[in-house]
């Protein structure tokens, strides 16, 4: 008797022209049935060539479907025609989707392989930064409903998560400096190596510098993958990866999407944590300047202005981690050191938020 081992958290490889090679490395990790790949319109003939060849190559008879690039095809009505699309090719339950883009698509393909005859495999191929080094790493998928973003979703760990850092190439560079921030955060939050390393190779990592860049991109998604195994449906540990998400999060929201890149949100976002950790005492002055030493050389926002505040605080309430209605905020004792506290006091969130935030 062979038992199916439960899905693995750390199926992560990352080199430098793996998406030409992805048929053989989907081989290795035993997957079977045919590949239907899902990418966003500007991303399907700049980056689609190389994986469909290859997936040829392997056998799985590859189909391609390509979606807007907009986080308006983030929708249940998108996910419906992607699953008369999966209908009409016969997919069946052995068979399996790849998310090629980023975050956009991967957490809108995983939640149609999520739910499509009740779960089908699914391969994350992460394009941009901030999916190689985050969103295509845990599980975490979603569609948006007006209402919110991400309000609808599931769990649905990938079977292998293949990161290619050379398809970074052709990345917009105020993406490329939107993606570093959360490295930096997994940094901050879990390894003072890393953080050195980062800090000795700014310019490197923004040039996109071959052997720095796939070096540091693997150690930050070994970090969320650590994080992820120990929790994986984000009832403990896996918390502390919402460092500067409480405010970044709220800002998106309440700047209107678009304004902000997710990533300087979250820069804001640390910003304002480093500094409510300071108030309580919990961060060391020191720490926070260091932080925003980092983003500023990065060239990230430490600061948001055109912001309307009573706007952000109803934002801030409406977070999914708010637990009894409080925020849960989590703050920065030292570098890998991390502390949740759900009792901040008001006063202090809104002499920070005043700080931060002009209109
Ligand atoms: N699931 C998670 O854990 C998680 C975490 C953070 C963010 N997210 C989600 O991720 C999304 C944001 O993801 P994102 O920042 O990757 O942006 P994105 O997916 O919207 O991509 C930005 C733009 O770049 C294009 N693009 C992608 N790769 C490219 C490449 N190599 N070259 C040129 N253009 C390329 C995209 O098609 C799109 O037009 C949001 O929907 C957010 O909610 C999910
Ligand atoms: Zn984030």
């Amino acid at each position: 008797v062979t038992v199916e081992a439960e899905p693995r958290v750390d199926t992560l490889r990352v080199a430098t022209g793996l998406l030409a090679r992805a048929g053989e490395v989907l081989r290795e990790l035993g997957l079977r049935g045919r590949a239907f790949v899902i990418a966003p319109d500007d991303v399907l003939p700049l980056h689609g060539d190389k994986l469909l060849a290859s997936l040829e190559r392997a056998g799985y008879e590859p189909a391609a479907r390509a979606v807007p690039a907009s986080e308006t095809s983030k929708s249940l009505a998108m996910a419906t025609q992607l699953y008369e699309w999966l209908a009409d090719q016969k997919a069946e339950r052995r068979d399996f989707v790849v998310a090629l883009g980023g975050g956009m698509v991967g957490d809108l393909a995983g939640f149609v392989a999520a739910t499509y005859l009740r779960g089908i495999a699914v391969v994350q191929a992460p394009t941009t930064l901030l999916s190689q080094v985050d969103s295509a790493i845990g599980g975490k998928t979603a569609v948006n409903l007006e209402r919110g973003k991400n309000l609808v979703g599931a769990f649905h760990l990938p079977r292998a998560i293949l990161v290619d850092p050379a398809t970074l190439a052709t990345l917009p560079r105020r993406e490329i400096v939107a993606g570093w921030t959360e490295t930096i955060k997994h940094a901050l939050i879990m390894d003072a190596s890393l953080l050195e390393r980062i800090e000795a190779k700014v310019d490197a990592l923004l040039g996109l510098e071959p052997a720095i860049t796939q070096e540091v991109v693997e150690r930050s998604g070994r970090l969320k993958v650590g994080v992820v195994e120990e929790d994986p449906k984000e009832q403990g540990r896996r918390v502390i990866l919402n460092y500067g998400h409480t405010i970044g999060q709220a800002l998106e929201a309440a700047a209107g999407y678009g304004q902000y890149l997710h990533g300087e949100a979250v820069a804001i976002g640390m910003v304002g944590a480093a500094a409510i950790g300071q108030a309580v005492g919990i961060t060391p002055p020191l720490l926070a300047e260091r932080q925003q030493r980092l983003l500023e050389r990065f060239g990230l926002p430490t600061e948001a202005s055109r912001v309307d505040l009573a706007g952000l605080r109803a934002a801030m309430r409406l977070d999914k981690k708010v637990e009894a209605r409080a925020n849960r905020w989590v703050l920065l004792s030292e570098v890998g050191r991390t502390a949740v506290k759900n009792d901040v006091p008001d006063d202090v969130v809104e002499a920070v938020l005043r700080r931060l935030v002009t209109s």
